[in-house]
């Protein structure tokens, strides 16, 4: 058998496939589905201090191969994933990446400590696509300045490894991807879903009710493909892909570019146990092409 393993700061994952933040619920949502020790990770719906009720409805509509949502980060709070979830989500022996967001520079610090202290979590995805209040709403991941900032004061407060995800709505990734090592972040995951919009011509509605929202899917692979293989080249740390991933294929594509791990989003919706198939076909795609290891095909990609 091909050895799976892959190395995240601190976090060891027995294969490189992790459901994606919101998208998979608290992960015990999927316990009849699939087994949750035979996938590399589950990240939970982004937790803030607070619970949040999040935007008003339609909030999701169809695209050609994607979807458009604007949940608005609709969560538990951190006190009811503590006191309900996590004791659960202990039993299954899953490895927990927690995903966090805050509106405010110290409401990301204080989720991040208590996530950090909490047992059964094992490491924190830190979501910065959130608007900012104190800076008149620009999403804290749309400045690397502040993102440095945000990603060091962070790091500092915390035990556990500590991954940043990245927004695509920006120019250019890189300075972002930059940011984040230079703050100490122990990996990146990108990318997170892309602004869109979609109309109904019937009623000339926006079939989103805040209007925007943020399209994911197949639709969005190529972008982050080339993203995921931007971050790679301009950092050290690890970096998880993210973005349309439905196949085998699809996964080979970014740990070629050189991601180390994925994570699957979307598609958790049309088929629930597609992350555990996807692990079991990477171990059956290795064996038939004689890799031993996996880090034999990450940034194995050939441009001459
Ligand atoms: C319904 C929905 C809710 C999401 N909620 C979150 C969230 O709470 N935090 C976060 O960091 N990303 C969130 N995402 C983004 C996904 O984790 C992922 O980055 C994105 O959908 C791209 O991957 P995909 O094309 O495989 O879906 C959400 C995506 C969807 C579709």
């Amino acid at each position: 058998m091909a050895n799976l393993k892959v190395v995240i700061g601190t976090l060891e994952l027995v294969n490189p496939v992790i459901s994606a933040s919101g998208t998979f619920g608290y992960g015990l949502e999927f316990v009849d589905k699939l087994d949750l020790r035979r996938i590399g990770a589950f990240a939970t719906k982004g937790l803030s201090l607070n619970k949040r009720d999040g935007n008003p409805m339609p909030r999701i509509c169809e695209t050609p191969s994607g979807m458009i949502n604007s949940i608005g980060l609709e969560n538990v709070g951190i006190d009811v994933f503590e006191m309900e979830k996590l004791p659960e989500i202990r039993k299954t022996g899953a490895k927990v990446i927690a995903n966090f967001f805050g509106e405010t520079e110290d409401e990301y610090l204080e989720a991040a400590r208590r996530l950090d202290a909490m047992e059964g979590v094992h490491a924190l995805e830190m979501n910065v696509s959130c608007p900012n209040v104190e800076k008149g709403g620009i999403e804290f991941g749309s400045d690397p300045a502040f993102l440095e900032k945000l990603t060091s004061l962070v790091r500092k407060a915390i035990r556990k490894p500590l991954i940043v995800k990245l927004s695509p709505n920006v120019a250019d990734i890189r300075p972002f991807a930059r940011a984040v090592e230079n703050g100490g972040g122990d990996a990146i995951s990108a990318i997170n879903t892309l602004k869109g919009m979609s109309v109904d011509t019937a009623t000339r509605r926006p079939r989103i009710k805040r209007v925007f929202g943020g399209l994911s899917g197949p639709a969005i692979r190529p972008v982050a493909v080339r993203m995921v293989y931007e971050c790679a080249r301009t950092v050290k740390i690890p970096v998880i892909g993210i973005g349309g991933i439905a196949s085998l294929e699809d996964m080979l594509e970014f740990l070629i570019v050189g991601a180390v791990a994925v994570q699957v989003g979307t598609m958790n919706f049309v088929e629930p146990g597609i992350c555990q198939r996807l692990a079991e076909e990477l171990s059956v795609w290795c064996e038939k092409e004689r890799i031993a290891d996996i880090r034999e095909i990450i940034g194995s990609l050939k441009t001459d």
